[in-house]
């Protein structure tokens, strides 16, 4: 399996020519054959970095076809302008847009219909680790899976606490987590689906530590946010691969 570096621009860069700046970078990086390098920048940009040699997804897109749905892009709008992947239930969409499971159990049903490939991401609050309820946490994130349809799947790992706190996952527990997922992921689907598919870990992510969660914890890429905007993302494909 090809292993995973992908960037999670959130609401930036503030214009175009920035976010050809970035772009060019990741492209002028020594590129290598076993990782497969995606940007999610913001969607209005979508259209400037597609066809261009790097994959594309979304950051977001709603489950409903078309309609009065004021200020929401479709999956079919995001496959159509060339987007392989779409993220969905990162934590921020969660806590501060509200979402919730139902929501995102139909965003996954809706991006499968559409053949774009769901970035589902799970991962506990600080609270729900000190009081020892991170492995319930994650199940039951994983279980808002069980019965949907759905073909090709990542799965990211990011642990809220660590998301922009500069606090990653230790190596050694962030490999129990993908454990954990990897054996989840056979009990909902079957062992050939947690075979397939991809489990990355985010959270805090930089050059420095990059490695260490492909080597030692045994992820099967990388979702990078704060670092994703920085030089130092380029650098990374040479790390991992
Ligand atoms: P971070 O963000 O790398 O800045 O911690 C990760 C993410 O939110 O996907």
């Amino acid at each position: 399996m090809k292993k995973l570096l992908i960037g999670n621009w959130k609401m930036n860069p503030e214009n175009p020519k920035l976010a050809e700046d970035l772009f060019s970078a990741i492209k002028k990086a020594p590129g290598s054959t076993e990782v497969e390098v995606v940007i999610l920048p913001p969607a209005i940009y979508i259209p400037l970095l597609k066809n261009r040699g790097i994959t594309i997804g979304a950051q977001n897109a709603y489950f409903e076809k078309e309609g009065a749905f004021t200020g929401e892009i479709s999956m079919q709008m995001v496959k159509n302008m060339g987007c392989k992947y779409v993220l969905i239930g990162h934590s921020e969409r969660r806590n501060i847009f509200n979402e919730r499971d139902e929501d995102m159990q139909k965003k996954v049903t809706a991006a499968c219909h559409v053949g774009l490939i769901p970035i589902f991401c799970v991962g506990e609050t600080k609270r729900q680790k000190n009081s020892g309820n991170t492995g319930k946490t994650i199940k039951d994130q994983l279980n808002l899976l069980r019965e949907l349809e759905i073909k090709d799947l990542v799965i990211g790992y990011e642990p809220v606490w660590a998301i922009g706190s500069g606090d990653p996952c230790d190596a050694e527990n962030a490999f129990k987590m993908k454990l954990l997922i990897k054996k989840m992921i056979a009990e909902i689907f079957d062992r050939d689906m947690a075979e397939r598919t991809p489990i990355i870990y985010g959270g805090s992510v930089n050059l420095g530590n990059c490695q260490k969660y492909i080597q030692e914890s045994k992820f099967n890429g990388l979702l990078v946010g704060g670092a994703s905007l920085r030089k130092e993302f380029g650098k990374m494909i040479s790390e991992i691969e």
